[in-house]
């Protein structure tokens, strides 16, 4: 049986994440792929209902450090039960946000975390994406692109400018950090331009 490949979408809310995912799955199924679409967090049953417990509700319901346990117990959970049986049968796994989120968001909103976090990173999840995909873009367009589309799931939406340029640059010192495994593509542009880009990337690594 031949191993899967785990690609992970990231970058900013509101930078066509969820859209360049859903366009990837539809072009690899075209080609016959077997395809895993995901995110987190969530993913699985267990992790869908810690994806409410994180995102809904009082900005302060949780400290800094719970919610980093949070998000890596979600994270775990899907990864038991979805994302590795789907790479261990072949398919390639898409996934919306991975372990990278948690770095760029848990380690650098709300104070410096980022070494608790890889800590319990390779503790508790010890994988990494064979493929992550930076959808890289301005804070100011993105921010305007999560507005319009805002719901219930409100508690990371209201970062402000100065913060959302930070997240920005941590994802870009990220894909400096693991070169081997980040591809940045320039989101800022139609969504069929990024889309090809996407497209070329994940086939080259397939
Ligand atoms: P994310 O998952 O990164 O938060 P989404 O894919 O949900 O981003 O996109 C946020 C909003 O912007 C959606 O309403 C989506 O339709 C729109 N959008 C996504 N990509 C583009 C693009 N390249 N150009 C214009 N609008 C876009
Ligand atoms: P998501 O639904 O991907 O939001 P968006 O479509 O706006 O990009 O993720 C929800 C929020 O959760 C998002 O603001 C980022 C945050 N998040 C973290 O803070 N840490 C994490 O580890 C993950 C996976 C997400």
């Amino acid at each position: 049986m031949t191993a899967g490949l785990f690609v992970t979408f990231e970058g900013i809310d509101g930078s066509g994440k969820s859209t360049q995912a859903r366009r990837l799955a539809e072009h690899l199924r075209a080609q016959g792929r077997e395809v895993v679409l995901t995110r987190e967090p969530g993913g699985s049953p267990g992790a869908e209902e810690i994806r409410a417990l994180v995102l809904e509700g009082d900005p302060d319901r949780w400290s800094a450090e719970t919610e980093i346990l949070l998000f890596t117990a979600a994270r775990r959970d899907h990864l038991e039960r979805t994302i590795l049986p789907a790479l261990a049968a072949g398919k390639v796994v898409i996934c919306d946000r991975f372990a990278d989120s948690t770095r760029v968001y848990q380690g650098v909103s709300r104070g410096d975390l980022r070494g608790m976090v890889d800590k319990l990173h390779s503790l508790m999840i010890g994988r990494e994406p064979d493929l992550t995909v930076l959808i890289d873009m301005d804070p100011d367009t993105g921010h305007a692109r999560a507005l319009s589309r805002r719901g219930h799931e409100e508690r990371f939406e209201d970062f402000g400018p100065d913060l959302q340029r930070r997240m920005r640059a941590a994802f870009l010192g990220l894909a400096q950090e693991f070169p081997a495994r980040f591809r940045v593509v320039d989101g800022g542009r139609d969504i069929e331009a990024v889309a090809r880009d996407v497209a070329e990337v994940v086939e080259r690594a397939l």
